[in-house]
Order: structure tokens, then sequence, then C-alpha cells
């Protein structure tokens, strides 16, 4: 019989900007309070990239971090994927300005599934494993949402933060990607946009004038309901298929884009509160990267220990959700096993 094959993530990293921007920062552009944004999403602080720092240099920086922990040499990565909605430049992909910085050689592309990426990208990365074309699959969550921010619209401007994760995908005998859910309702695809700067509707003075190229969110607590029915039901399938029950998660690790939408996932799922990773406060919504984010954050801290049932969820434009049911491999950081 032949033996099966499957993928496991052997190691993640993240890079965040140095400049810290307080909730206090918008309320020179619009009336707003911290303590409104601290009680409606629980963000406190968000990272705003400075000056030559991008989506691809954010990139290079959290994955020199995941290649390290694994100890894998660049040059040893055979596919890489970036997942942003923030990309450098529309042509070409992000991905090919990290994979010449990161001197590899390798097939790389974009993948844009907003807030979803990472999840999507975890997926494919792993099918390319299981069906043995890719050894090492490099999966990078990357935005810096603040250059498409309107920072006269107090109802998005507020939630978004800039930053990237990186997970190194290995193949391994017993299923540490054990299952994923992908989905997308293209129906509600202008609840959540960038209107211009497309081929829909090219840059012209007036579409720069009148904020187009900027972040568009039509109705917030539809985003929010749709976001906690979403990734809630996608996380009960990949549960339900994988045989196990919410008890047996250690950690949920949802998109961080709201600190409520994180918990009312949590609760709908019956997890204790004390598994639900929230770690929004300092870094605000960063999309795609969010949950590698979120995850390298808790495994440097020392939260994540090989044998963990970590459950992934996101939700984002499109919309785009999915999840990534994962047993823990990686060892801690630091650690010679
Ligand atoms: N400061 C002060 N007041 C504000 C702000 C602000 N930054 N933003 C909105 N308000 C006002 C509204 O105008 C409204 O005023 P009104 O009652 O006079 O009309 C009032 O606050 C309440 O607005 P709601 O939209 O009902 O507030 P809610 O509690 O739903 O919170 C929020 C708004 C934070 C946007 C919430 O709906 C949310 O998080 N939705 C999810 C959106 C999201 O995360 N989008 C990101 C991309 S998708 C994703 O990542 C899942």
């Amino acid at each position: 019989m032949t033996a099966h094959r499957y993928a496991a993530l052997a190691a993640v990293g993240s890079a965040l900007p140095s400049r810290v921007i307080p909730n206090s920062y918008f309320e020179s552009f619009v009336e707003t309070s911290d303590e409104w944004i601290m009680d409606r999403t629980g963000i406190r602080t968000r990272r705003f990239a400075g000056p030559g720092e991008t989506t691809a240099s954010l990139s290079v920086d959290a994955a020199k971090q995941a290649l390290e922990a694994a100890g894998a040499d660049p040059q040893s990565v055979d596919m890489l994927i970036v997942a942003t909605c923030t990309p450098d430049r529309l042509l070409p992909a992000t991905a090919a300005f990290v994979q010449a910085r990161l001197g590899m050689s390798c097939p790389a592309f974009d993948l844009n599934a907003a807030c979803a990426g990472f999840v999507y990208g975890v997926s494919v990365g792993s099918a390319q494993i299981r069906a043995g074309a890719a050894d090492r699959v490099l999966v990078i969550g990357a935005e810096v949402l603040s250059r498409v921010l309107n920072l006269a619209d107090r109802t998005t401007c507020v939630l978004f933060g800039d930053g990237a994760g990186a997970g190194l995908l290995e193949p391994a005998e017993e299923p540490g990607v054990i299952d994923s859910l992908l989905a997308m309702d293209g129906n509600q695809a202008l609840l959540l946009t960038i209107p211009a700067g497309g081929s829909e509707q090219p840059t012209t003075p007036e579409t720069a004038i009148s904020s187009e190229h900027t972040i568009h969110m039509d109705n917030g607590q539809a985003v929010f309901h749709q976001a906690v029915t979403g990734m809630s039901a996608a996380c009960a399938s990949v549960l339900e298929k994988a045989g196990l029950a919410p008890g047996d998660v250690t950690w949920v690790i949802a998109h961080q884009a709201n600190a409520r939408i994180i918990a009312a996932v949590g609760k709908r799922l019956g997890i204790d509160p004390a598994r639900v990773v929230i770690d929004v406060a300092e870094v605000g919504n960063t999309s795609a990267a969010s949950i590698p984010l979120a995850m390298d954050r808790a495994w440097r801290a020392g939260k994540l220990s090989p044998g963990d049932v970590v459950l992934t969820a996101a939700f984002g434009a499109g919309f785009a959700w999915g999840a990534n049911l994962i047993r823990w491999t990686a060892p801690m950081p630091g650690s010679t096993e």
C-alpha cells in the first residue's frame, strides 16, 4: 500500500512596520474616539508602513523569519504564494519582487482572496504537496492597507493596519493540514471594494479626487454578521469532516478583523473563550496577514505546541471565506528537536 503524503506547517514568521498609530491619530481626520474604536472593535493601535516599506518588503521580512525557524534555504522552496489585496503594483505580481529578493528560483504568484488569502494559500499549497508536485511551499499573507484608506471615512479608516505573516509548508507522514474549506459568494462583491484603479474604472484625476482608490464598505453590520456566520459554518464543517468536536480544538485563530467578531465565532462554536486567540488590539485588521501574524505571535509567545489542534478561519471581501484545520507540528522556536 502506498504511504499517504500530507502537508504540515514547519514554521511561521511575521513582520510589522515600526510606526505605531494609536486610535487618537484618527481624531484629527474624523469624528471618532479611542473609546468608540476600542469598544466596537477591540483595536487600540495598528502599524502603518513607513517610507520604503511595501507589501513585498514586509513579505520578505516575514518569510526570512519562517525560513530561518525551519532551517530552510530559500532556494529549497518549490513554490511561493503571496496572498494580498494590496500588491506593490498591479503588474507584476508582488510575488515576483519577493522571489527575487529572497534569491529564489521557484514559480511564484499572487493570490487575492482578501482577508481569506492565507486560508486559501495554505489550502492550495497543501494540495500541491499532497499531489507530490512540490515539497516546500512558502505561503505569505501581507498587506499595506494604510495606502488604500480613506482618512475621511470613519467607518473604515480606523479598522485596518499593515503587516505580514508567512508559513512554510512541508511534506509529512501524518496530516498537519487536516482539512480545508474554501468558499466564495461573488454576489456580495460590491459590499467591500476598491472601486477604481482597475480595468473597470481606470485611474483618472476624477477618481483620485473622489477617493475611489480607497476601501469602500457599504454595510459594516452586514459584513459583521456574515463574517460570524461564514466563519462559524466553515469551522463546524471542517471539524465534523475530521470527526473532531469543538472541545478537541486547542486554539481558534480566526481572522483578526474585530474582537467582537472573533468572540462571536468562538461562542457560536461552543469553544472556551480562553482557547480563542484575540490579537487585534495592537495590529488592527491586517487582512491576509492577520492569521499568520496572530499565529506567529502566539507561537513565539510559547502558546502553540506540537500536537495542538489549531482551527483557522477567515472572512473578507468577495465575500471569500474559509477554514483550515491544522495539527500543529512546529517545535517551539529555538528548540533543537
Ligand atoms: N467612530 C465613531 N462612530 C462611528 C465610527 C467611528 N470610527 N464608525 C461608525 N460610527 C458610527 C456610525 O456612523 C453609527 O452612527 P449612527 O448611529 O449615528 O448612524 C454608529 O457609530 C453605529 O454604527 P454601526 O455600524 O452600527 O456600528 P457597529 O457596532 O456595527 O460597528 C463596525 C461598526 C466596527 C464597522 C462593525 O460593524 C464591524 O466591525 N463590521 C465588520 C466590518 C469589517 O471588519 N470590515 C473589514 C473587512 S471585512 C473583514 O475583515 C471581516
